[in-house]
């Protein structure tokens, strides 16, 4: 009887803490899906120059804007054209939860031909890496189709991310004609990995 009781309060005692635990990885997704101007800390990071290309503002979608789009978690980093102010680069990102993980997820990033391959899309990647490691998420992350082989090379050899463990390639999930791979570079406060298969795999706070 004993026993059982001091189990059933061990129990109790790791629901608890597990609950502790993800309210507390909420609680820095929503505090960074609050912020009104991520960038606001890094001045030097708003104009990119460099290779006969020059892009003098990053904005942010307005918040009346995002309320347009189909999902409100949903941030877009939008590059444009020194002159004209016409856009050459956006990126969809948000603030997430990934298998009991705070992460920053990149859904795209996209550039206009005329502007690639002049290290804008290694700038944007380090803005993203810069705005995760501000707000404490563990990771950026994003997916690739393995047949764009320029995305997968800029990825993989350019800036160094990882397969994710998650990746079906790694966890197992998915045959080897799988055409994509989940990739991830962790930020300085992600470095002691949450194990695969924890509880809350798949979880989000919404
Ligand atoms: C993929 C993309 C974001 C890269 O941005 P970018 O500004 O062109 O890349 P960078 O100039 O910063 O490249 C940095 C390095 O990455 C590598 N790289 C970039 N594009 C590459 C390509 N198409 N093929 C091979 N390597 C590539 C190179 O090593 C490059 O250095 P180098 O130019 O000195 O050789 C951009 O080409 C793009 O928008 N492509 C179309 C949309 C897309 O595929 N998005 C990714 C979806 S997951």
């Amino acid at each position: 009887m004993g026993r059982k009781s001091s189990r059933a309060k061990e129990k109790k005692q790791k629901r608890l803490e597990e609950r502790a635990a993800m309210d507390a990885i909420c609680a820095k997704v929503e505090s960074a899906n609050k912020l009104e101007d991520p960038l606001a800390p890094f001045p030097a990071f708003r104009k990119y120059d460099r290779n006969g290309y020059e892009q003098s503002e990053w904005g942010w979608k307005d918040r009346e804007k995002r309320e347009e789009m189909t999902d409100e978690r949903a941030w877009y980093l939008v590059a444009r054209d020194g002159g004209g102010k016409q856009p050459a680069a956006f990126s969809h990102f948000r603030f997430d939860v990934d298998c009991g993980e705070e992460v920053l997820y990149c859904y795209e990033v996209q550039l206009e031909a005329r502007v690639r391959r002049k290290g804008l899309g290694k700038f944007l990647m380090q803005i993203l890496q810069l705005l995760a490691n501000s707000t404490q998420m563990k990771k950026v992350m994003l997916t690739v189709f393995k047949h764009n082989s320029g995305a997968y090379q800029f990825f993989r050899e350019a800036l160094q991310f990882d397969i994710d463990e998650s990746s079906p390639s790694l966890s197992g999930c998915c045959t080897d004609d799988c055409s994509y791979e989940i990739l991830s570079r962790r930020t300085k406060f992600g470095e002691h990995p949450h194990r695969h298969g924890s509880p809350h795999c798949g979880g989000c706070c919404h």
